[in-house]
Order: structure tokens, then C-alpha cells, then sequence
């Protein structure tokens, strides 16, 4: 089982996510993230045994979840992997906090997950063009109130990913 923890978001951050996509897909073409799978990861696990599945959600539990809203006002492209992103010109340090005691926390419980440094991101097309210029987007203020545990299914038709537990502020 794959597993990764997200911020998660809620049905109009979603719809507003879902609304950039869209107008990004003019531009730049590509796949889009369905739009029930839209979020903002925090740590990627990778494969985890189900075994061990209660240790990630103990190690998670050291975390104080935060309040804070993020604002998504940046659309990006990376040229290295394609992807069109929503993102933030100001990540709040609350949020930062919370990524670095989550990782602190899983390292301690000798947990795996990719070292990459955060950047905080949530992939809105794959195979994407680059655009010759980005259009201009209404910034979305996402309420965050936690993180949640995803696990990831894959399926003939691409992944679903179900929360398998979250931890509210
Ligand atoms: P991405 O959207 O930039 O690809 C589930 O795969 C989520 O975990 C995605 O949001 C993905 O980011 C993220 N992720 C982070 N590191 C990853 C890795 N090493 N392999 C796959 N997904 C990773």
C-alpha cells in the first residue's frame, strides 16, 4: 500500500482547484488530476506494510495539527516533469511547523518517506506543455485545519487515493 500525508481540501477548494485546472488545460493541454484526487502533499511515503500502517498513525499523532489559511495565488510549471501546479508566493511558517514535526516524527519512528524538501504544490496537470505565459487566476484562500493520511489504490484506470485517517486542529 502507498501511503503519503496531505492537506486535504474541502468541496469549495476543491471546485475553485478543479476551476484553474481547467483554465491552466487551455494553455498548457496535458492530463488533468481528477478532480476528487486534488491535494497538497506533505510527506511521501512510498510503500508502507500494512503491519507497520499503525506506527505512521502514532508517529502522525505527535503532530499538533495547525490552523492557518494558505493562499493558493501562484500557478507554476516544472519543465523537468511537465507538471502545471497551484502554489503559494507565501507558504505560512505554521504550515512549514507542521511539515517538519510530521517528518521529525517519522524519522524518529524510523518511517521512511522521500527527503525531498517541501514545496508546497498541488499538481493540477501531468504531461503539461509549457505555456508561453500563465493566465491570470483568482487566488484561492484554502482554510486549513489539519492533515490527513492518504492511501493510494491503484486501479486500471489511474490511482484513487482514500483518507484513511485525519487529524483536525
Ligand atoms: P506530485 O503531485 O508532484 O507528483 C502522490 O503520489 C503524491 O505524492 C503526489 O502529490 C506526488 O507529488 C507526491 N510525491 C512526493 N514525492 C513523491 C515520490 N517520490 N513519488 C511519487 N509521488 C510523490
Amino acid at each position: 500500500m502507498r501511503l503519503f500525508f496531505a492537506l486535504w481540501p474541502d468541496d469549495a477548494v476543491r471546485a475553485q482547484l478543479a476551476r484553474w485546472s481547467r483554465e491552466l488545460h487551455a494553455v498548457c493541454g496535458g492530463r488533468p488530476t481528477r478532480d476528487e484526487n486534488l491535494h497538497l502533499t506533505l510527506a511521501f511515503l512510498g510503500s508502507v506494510e500494512e503491519a507497520r500502517a499503525a506506527e505512521v498513525e502514532r508517529a502522525a499523532s505527535e503532530v499538533a495539527p495547525r490552523v492557518v489559511t494558505l493562499v493558493l495565488d501562484r500557478p507554476g510549471y516544472w519543465k523537468h516533469n511537465r507538471i502545471a501546479w497551484a502554489g503559494a508566493s507565501v507558504v505560512p511558517p505554521e504550515l512549514e511547523s507542521v511539515v517538519s514535526e510530521l517528518r521529525s516524527a517519522l524519522a524518529r519512528s524510523h518511517i521512511g518517506f522521500d527527503p525531498k524538501g517541501f514545496v508546497s504544490h498541488v499538481t493540477l496537470l501531468r504531461d503539461a506543455r509549457e505555456p508561453k505565459a500563465m493566465p491570470a487566476l483568482d487566488p484561492i484562500p484554502w482554510k486549513v485545519d489539519g492533515f490527513a493520511l492518504v492511501q493510494s489504490v491503484t486501479l486500471p484506470r489511474g490511482s484513487r487515493y482514500e483518507i484513511r485517517r485525519s487529524w483536525k486542529g
